[in-house]
Order: C-alpha cells, then sequence, then structure tokens
C-alpha cells in the first residue's frame, strides 16, 4: 500500500498572488516527480463548482451568512469524499487553493460567525482531516484590494468593504499565530522572486520529509 499523500493548501486575502504562486508550486512540486493533484474550493468537483458559481454571483438579495457557511461546506464535503480522500489515500499530493482556514477567515472574521459553528462544521465534514501545509500569502488589504480591483469585474465578495477583509486578513493572521506549526506565513507585498524563493524553501522543506519519510 503506497504511503498517504501531504495535504497542502494555499490562503491569503484577495490580490495577494495566489493564482501565480500556486502555478509557481506546482511547476516546483510536479518538476520533483511529485504525483499531484491540483484542485480549489470552492470547487474541484463539478458540484462544487456549481456552488461556487452561486456563491460568487452578485445576487440582488442579501445572502445569509449561515446559508453561505452551509453551501461552503456542502461542496467541501463533495471535494472530500470525491478527490481529496482518494487522492492522499493513494499516495497523491494535494494542492488546495484554499481550505477551511478560509471560512473561518471569511465567514467568521468577515462576516462574524461564531468560530465554534464553523469547528462543529469542520469536525461533521472533515472527520481528522487537516492540512498538513498551510502557507499564508499575507499582504495588507490595500496593496490586495487594488491588485483584485484592476482584474475586472469582481465577484459577490471582492464587492465587501475594507473593513471585512481587514477582519479577513487579522483571522488568518490570528490562525497562523495560535495554530499547529503547519503554517508557513509569507509576505506577499515583497517582490515576486523573493516570494518565490521562499516557497522553494518550503517545497525543499517538505520533499525532505517526504525522503525522510516524516509526513
Ligand atoms: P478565490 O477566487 O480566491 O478562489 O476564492 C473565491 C472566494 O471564496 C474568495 O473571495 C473567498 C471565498 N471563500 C470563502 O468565503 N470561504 C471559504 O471557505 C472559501 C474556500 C472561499
Amino acid at each position: 500500500m503506497s504511503k498517504r499523500g501531504l495535504f497542502i493548501t494555499v490562503e491569503g486575502g484577495e490580490g495577494v498572488g495566489k493564482s501565480t504562486n500556486m502555478a509557481f508550486l506546482e511547476s516546483l512540486l510536479r518538476d520533483s516527480g511529485i504525483d499531484l493533484l491540483v484542485t480549489r474550493e470552492p470547487g474541484g468537483t463539478r458540484l462544487g463548482e456549481d456552488l461556487r458559481e452561486l456563491l460568487l454571483q452578485v445576487r440582488e438579495e442579501p445572502v445569509s451568512p449561515s446559508a453561505e457557511l452551509l453551501l461552503i461546506f456542502a461542496a467541501r464535503a463533495q471535494h472530500i469524499e470525491e478527490c481529496i480522500e482518494p487522492a492522499l489515500a493513494a499516495g497523491r499530493w494535494v494542492l488546495c487553493d484554499r481550505f477551511t482556514d478560509a471560512t473561518y477567515a471569511y465567514q467568521s472574521g468577515g462576516r462574524g460567525i461564531d468560530a465554534a459553528t464553523v469547528r462543529k462544521l469542520e469536525n461533521l465534514v472533515q472527520g481528522s482531516l487537516r492540512p498538513d501545509c498551510t502557507l499564508l500569502l499575507d499582504a495588507p488589504v490595500s496593496v490586495g484590494m487594488s491588485r483584485a480591483r484592476g482584474r475586472g469585474e469582481l465577484d459577490r465578495f471582492e464587492r465587501e468593504e475594507v473593513d471585512f477583509f481587514e477582519r479577513v486578513r487579522a483571522t488568518y493572521l490570528q490562525l497562523a499565530e495560535e495554530g499547529s506549526g503547519r503554517y508557513r506565513v509569507i509576505d506577499a507585498s515583497q517582490p515576486l522572486e523573493v516570494v518565490q524563493g521562499q516557497l522553494l524553501k518550503v517545497c525543499r522543506e517538505l520533499l525532505r520529509c517526504r525522503e525522510k519519510g516524516v509526513q
């Protein structure tokens, strides 16, 4: 039986360079011979991508924070069962653009849902599944928002106010500070080559762990 794969997540507010750096991480890992599943949340399955569309679309009626939270966990339940868990069990590594840290940051920090409620759903939907390593790309909200706004049409989340994103950022940083050793916080306001140099270091660390068999 193959050894279980590593579960790596990439997190951060809007416009912190997640897409560029996800692509960089993907090529680093693939070039190192890792059998990799690259995926995202909300999404990653057909049902999840349909739910993503519902979640991101700008709607006339205000969306209840609880409805939003449950749709996110519905997408996550399908994603775990259909993709993430089978890949990890088969020894593949999973690189996921956002996961439950985003729910603490956006739905709890941003929308004000009690973190204990998120924790209950996390336990219910994920059982013991948690990322092995989380890369948090951190940048001041003003930097991220101006990058995101330069991309054109804004989705339902991107239309939130600065205060919302300040709470999202503060929650992410708090999770990294109080959480287990799985977080690596990277200052994403630095030049791209500096950010990617740091990502390279983290990847090397993970690959060394694999060689030593200390996953
Ligand atoms: P993305 O465009 O960065 O992939 O993410 C889509 C949006 O979904 C982003 O604004 C953050 C939001 N989101 C949440 O609010 N909670 C979550 O748990 C996840 C995974 C994403």
